[in-house]
């Protein structure tokens, strides 16, 4: 059922908690693909009722992104998630979201502010109020939805670092389910920015990949030394590339490491003609 109002859906989840259902969340803005399929998969699975969110937050796009360009594919989405037996597909418009002329600055909303420490490095750099965004509409989705248990993907890694740290912090009464990295078979993960990518692209991305197993496998070796393990990366980069940072980080506060552990992250962004694209790969 595609709903566009909160109020709508909360006089649906009303009636789903009055009967003691368990509601999933599976946060998004659209343009699913088989990576958003894994977690909504995951909350069906999971929960007595699903929810999916479809909505390009205006707010976490910074000046001279792409929100415009951003895809909006409403009705694939759909039958995407009736196939998958989802129960509300909720798209509001920005302005059911962030109410009349949708001021967006943060002189007129109301914002939640992640913690400096976690947004000072990678994604955070370079998308200065990202993750202000990011966390504000995720907070706005749990308060409208209010799931037991709502989905991210490891994808977006930093930002499912954050959400955790924002739910931990606010006492928010939901539990955060990390779902895999899903990966076409020559290893590309998959995301919706993908769309961008020339086949000619397409091949160059591969090198995020490539360079994140090469340095898993150099670990499983014995290689812990990060900077000779950011060393092999530079023979999967070519002038098509412009690489934006590669860095070995803690799974669960994000400290830098300078010598790799199980419990380490690696890092990728690059950038590709006007694309930029990220993953990452736990060592453990
Ligand atoms: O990961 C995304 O697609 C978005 O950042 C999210 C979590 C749906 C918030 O708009």
């Amino acid at each position: 059922m595609l709903i566009h109002t909160i109020d709508e859906v909360r006089e649906k989840v009303k009636e789903w908690k009055k009967q003691g259902f368990t509601v999933g969340l599976v946060p998004t803005m659209g343009a699913l693909h088989n990576g958003h399929l894994s977690l909504i998969k995951k909350s069906v699975e999971k929960c007595d009722k699903t929810v999916v969110s479809v909505f390009v937050n205006p707010i976490q796009f910074c000046p001279g992104e792409d929100l415009e360009k951003y895809p909006r594919t409403l009705d694939a989405d759909e039958k995407l998630c009736n196939d998958a037996g989802v129960d509300i597909i909720f798209a509001p418009s920005p302005k059911e979201m962030y109410g009349d002329g949708h001021i967006l600055s943060n002189d007129f909303l109301t914002y939640v502010i992640p913690p400096f420490f976690y947004v000072n490095k990678l994604c955070g750099k370079s998308r200065v109020g990202h993750f202000d965004g990011v966390c504000t509409v995720v907070n706005k989705l749990f308060n409208i939805v209010q799931p037991d248990f709502a989905f991210f993907g490891e994808k977006d890694r930093q930002q499912l670092i954050i959400l955790k740290k924002m739910v931990k912090d606010l006492n928010i009464p939901v539990r955060i389910i990390p779902c895999p990295i899903v990966r076409e078979e020559n290893g590309l993960a998959l995301s919706s920015r993908n769309k961008y990518l020339s086949d000619e692209d397409k091949q160059h991305a591969l090198a995020l990949s490539k360079i994140l197993f090469n340095i898993k496998a150099c670990y499983n070796n014995g290689i812990k030394d990060v900077s000779e393990l950011s060393e092999t990366a530079y023979s999967y980069l070519n002038n098509h590339h412009s690489l934006e940072y590669l860095e070995f980080r803690d799974a669960d506060d994000l400290e830098e490491k300078k010598t790799a552990d199980d419990n380490t992250i690696v890092f990728i962004a690059l950038k590709i003609g006007n694309v930029r694209l990220i993953d990452n790969i736990a060592l453990r």
